[in-house]
C-alpha cells in the first residue's frame, strides 16, 4: 500500500527506503512531462496541467502534497476545509487537517471528535467536498465523496503517537457543545490526568510525566474521506486557469471500504 503519511511537515512513506527528500524528488518528477514543473507564484506565463491528462489523478495530487511540504509557504500544507450538510441540506465547512493520503485506494485521513457537529452530520449524510489551496503554488484540489469512520486500529496507532496533553484533551472536549469557560476544560483535563494516575502540575504547561498509556477515547477518531471526484487547478495568466475534473464510482464493500471505478476525466473551462 502506498500512505503518505502526514504530520506537521514531516512525510513518510511505507515500504520504501529512499530518504524523504529523494522519495519528494521522484514523486515530483516521475510520469509528468515538464508543463507540470513551473510553479505559478507570480502566473506571468500560461501555465497548464499535463496534456494528455494522468489516468489517475492521485498521482499529482500526491506530487502537489509534497510540493507544499516542501515548499513550506504555509504552517499547515496539509489543512483542508470540509464541508458537510445536515438534514436540512444546510452546508457547513470548517478546516482539518490530513494526517495520511492513501494514494492507491484514493481517500485522505483525518481525525476528530465523533460527536462534533461535523460527525452528527456525516453521520446522517456521509457525503462531504474538500478543498485545498496552496496559494503560492497557485493550485487548487477539489474532493468529492464519502467519509466512513477508520478502522479502531488505525485511530488507536494514531491516538499513540500524539502527546499526552493533546491526549488527555481529546478525552476532556466535548467538541462543538457549549463550554462555560477556557478554565472549566483546564479543570477537566487536570481532573482526567488524577484519574489516569497522571502527575501534573495546575497550568505549568509541562508534559504529564509517567509511563502510564492514555487510552483513546471511544468517541474519538479517525475518519477516511474516499474520493468519487478530484478536481484539480492550476492558476494561469488572464484567468486562463486549467482544470481537469476526474470522476469513478465508488462501490461500498462493508461498512469501510469500497471498490472502487476507473476514473474519467474532462478539462474544464477555468
Ligand atoms: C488549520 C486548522 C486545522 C484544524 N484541524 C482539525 C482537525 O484535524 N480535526 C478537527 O476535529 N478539527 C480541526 N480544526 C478545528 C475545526 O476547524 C473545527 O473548529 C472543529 O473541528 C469543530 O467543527 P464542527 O463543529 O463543525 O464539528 C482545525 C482548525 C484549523 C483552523
Amino acid at each position: 500500500m502506498s500512505q503518505l503519511l502526514i504530520e506537521g511537515v514531516t512525510y513518510a512513506r511505507r515500504n520504501r527506503t529512499q530518504p524523504p527528500t529523494e522519495r519528494l524528488a521522484k514523486a515530483l518528477t516521475k510520469g509528468y512531462p515538464d508543463s507540470l514543473a513551473p510553479i505559478c507564484a507570480s502566473c506571468t506565463t500560461v501555465n497548464s496541467l499535463p496534456v494528455p491528462p494522468p489516468e489517475d489523478p492521485l498521482i499529482m495530487v500526491e506530487a502537489w502534497f509534497n510540493e507544499a511540504v516542501r515548499e513550506a509557504h504555509q504552517r499547515h500544507p496539509n489543512a483542508m476545509t470540509l464541508a458537510t450538510v445536515d438534514t436540512a441540506s444546510r452546508p457547513s465547512a470548517r478546516m482539518i487537517l490530513i494526517k495520511e493520503l492513501s494514494r492507491i485506494e484514493g481517500y485522505v485521513t483525518f481525525y476528530s471528535h465523533y460527536q462534533s457537529r461535523k460527525a452528527m452530520e456525516l453521520e446522517r449524510n456521509a457525503n462531504a467536498a474538500g478543498v485545498l489551496h496552496w496559494d503560492k503554488l497557485g493550485r487548487q484540489i477539489r474532493f468529492e465523496g464519502i467519509v466512513v469512520r477508520s478502522p479502531e486500529d488505525q485511530s488507536d496507532a494514531y491516538f499513540a503517537t500524539r502527546s499526552t496533553n493533546s491526549q488527555l484533551n481529546a478525552w476532556v472536549s466535548e467538541q462543538s457543545r457549549p463550554l462555560e469557560s477556557i478554565a472549566e476544560l483546564t479543570r477537566r483535563a487536570r481532573d482526567k490526568a488524577s484519574d489516569l494516575g497522571l502527575a501534573t502540575e495546575p497550568d505549568d504547561g509541562e508534559e504529564p510525566r509517567s509511563g502510564i498509556r492514555v487510552p483513546r477515547p471511544p468517541f474519538w477518531g479517525g475518519y477516511q474521506f474516499w474520493f468519487a471526484a478530484v478536481e484539480l487547478w492550476l492558476e494561469g495568466k488572464d484567468r486562463f486557469h486549467d482544470r481537469l475534473r476526474y470522476e469513478r464510482a465508488l462501490t461500498p464493500i462493508g461498512a469501510t471500504a469500497f471498490t472502487t471505478g476507473p476514473w474519467t476525466c474532462q478539462r474544464l473551462h477555468p
